[in-house]
């Protein structure tokens, strides 16, 4: 056996443990990296059913507030947002139901029912929306927002479907 024989073996024997270090590396470094990348891939669902009380809760014929917050996950980042409305039962039947958003149109401020005033009151800039929503004063340029689509679950909950804007 040749000196030049030994080395190559010498030589095979450190490819093949640099090739084996390697594979070891990638097999072990790809879910680590995968696990370090999911938040960035990562999405909420833009829209939901979100149940907002008992139905029975809400008062038949006054408007009664609600609130829910959705987090909007970006990546790593967590943004919780709260949202809030009103809910008129005009009667018995669950069908019969207004329900507002109460971001003021204007420059999104929270109205407030104000039942001595019979109407949602904006701080802010001092406007005044009817019971139904509808603008009677102030800068707002539309009527309040309305959740259109919303559901009795079994258990009596009402539901409202709620799309990220
Ligand atoms: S934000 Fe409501 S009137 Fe301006």
């Amino acid at each position: 056996m040749t000196s030049s024989n030994r080395m190559s073996r010498r030589d095979f024997i450190k490819v093949t443990i640099g090739a084996i270090g390697g594979v070891m590396g990638v097999l072990l470094g790809v879910p680590v990296v995968g696990y370090l990348l999911q938040p960035a891939f990562r999405k909420q669902a833009a829209e939901a059913w979100i149940p907002i009380g008992k139905l029975e809760a809400f008062t038949i014929g006054i408007p009664s507030p609600f609130s829910f917050t959705r987090t909007k996950v970006n990546g790593w980042e967590r943004t919780a947002t709260s949202y809030g409305g009103f809910v008129l039962r005009r009667s018995e039947d669950p069908k019969e139901i207004l329900i507002l958003s109460s971001r003021c149109t204007h420059l999104s401020c929270r109205v407030n029912w104000n039942e001595a005033a019979q109407g949602y009151l904006c701080p802010c800039h001092d406007a005044k929306f009817s019971i139904e929503g509808e603008v009677l004063s102030g800068p707002p340029p539309e009527p309040l927002e309305r959740y259109n689509e919303f559901k009795v679950d079994e258990d009596g909950n009402l539901l409202i479907f709620f799309e990220e804007a």
